[in-house]
């Protein structure tokens, strides 16, 4: 596995790979990798000849009061796992390297980038999808692997794909839990063990509203979750409701049922989302 710091180094191997017909699959991620980030890394494995693995924080996606300094970095424990996986190349590059100082341009999805975490997170999305839009540009893969845990990231930027032509196929992960029910996410890193075991009301909110939603009531379903949420002890909600998995506005007749909720337990913000499995009456 080599560890790749600069855009036309990694142009290089991809290219050659290309030319001994391997197919390229990317996952891109900021590092402090889990088992969710590492199932990506395996199914590129299966999938594809050259698996290129990207961490880079991205300081376009954190807002001035978020958490970029703060945030998880061991590229040294990383590129253990990535090797363990089969990895073949960690493009790790410095920012500048990804967003010179004079970058221009900004790629922004409207509509569905608006609502829910584009609403509490003003520009979130507007970094991820000039960052992905890059690391695609760069890598020019096949496939490229993005984990469910972050519903709504999936959602903008499959229609950021769709909209712009990029010749590559989304490929989306399943959620990857603890066997206490918490979504696995670098953000747990903050977390104590007791705050752990607090932030599992998110997954236990989301199971007691998916009755609701399979039977068609989605205010019920909101109400049941904020319920869960408020009755944990050290859980503030901030929101719970159905949504429709792919545009993010209310269901839609005959469209996939997302249930989404964020909250802040002990230092984390953290969300979680779930399908509903739609009753036939
Ligand atoms: O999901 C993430 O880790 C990031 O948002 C991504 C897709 C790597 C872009 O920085």
């Amino acid at each position: 596995m080599k560890i790749v710091r600069t855009t036309a180094e990694i142009r290089v191997l991809v290219a050659d790979a290309r030319r001994k017909n391997l197919s390229v699959g990317l996952v891109p991620t900021m590092g402090a990798l889990h088992d969710g980030h590492l199932s990506h890394v395996r199914r590129a494995r299966e999938e594809n000849g050259l698996v290129v693995v990207s961490i880079f924080v991205n300081p376009l996606q954190f807002g001035p009061s978020e958490d970029l300094d703060a945030y998880p970095r061991d590229e040294a424990g990383d590129t253990r796992l990535l090797a363990g996986e089969g990895a073949d190349l960690v493009f790790a590059p410095a920012t500048e390297e990804v967003h010179p100082h004079d970058r221009a341009t900004t790629v922004t999805v409207g509509g569905l980038s608006e609502v829910l975490e584009g609403a509490r997170r003003p520009g979130h999305f507007d970094g991820v999808c000039t960052v992905v839009a890059k690391l695609l540009n760069i890598v020019a893969p096949d496939r490229v692997y993005f984990g469910q845990k972050d519903a709504q990231q999936v959602a903008v930027l499959g229609r950021m794909v769709q909209d712009l032509g990029f010749p590559v196929e989304m490929v989306v992960g399943p959620i990857v839990r603890e066997s206490n029910g918490l979504a696995m996410s670098s953000r747990n890193a903050y977390l104590s063990s007791e705050e752990r075991k607090r932030a599992t009301a998110l997954f236990k909110a989301l199971q007691a509203g998916s009755p609701f939603a399979a039977a068609g009531d989605f205010a019920g379903a909101s109400n049941e979750m904020l319920r869960v949420l408020r009755s944990a002890t050290g859980v503030e909600p901030d929101y719970a409701t159905a949504v429709d998995a792919d545009s993010f506005g209310p269901p839609e007749p005959g469209g996939r049922i997302l249930l989404v909720v964020a909250a802040r337990v002990g230092p984390a913000r953290l969300i979680d989302n779930l399908l509903v499995e739609v009753e036939n009456t």
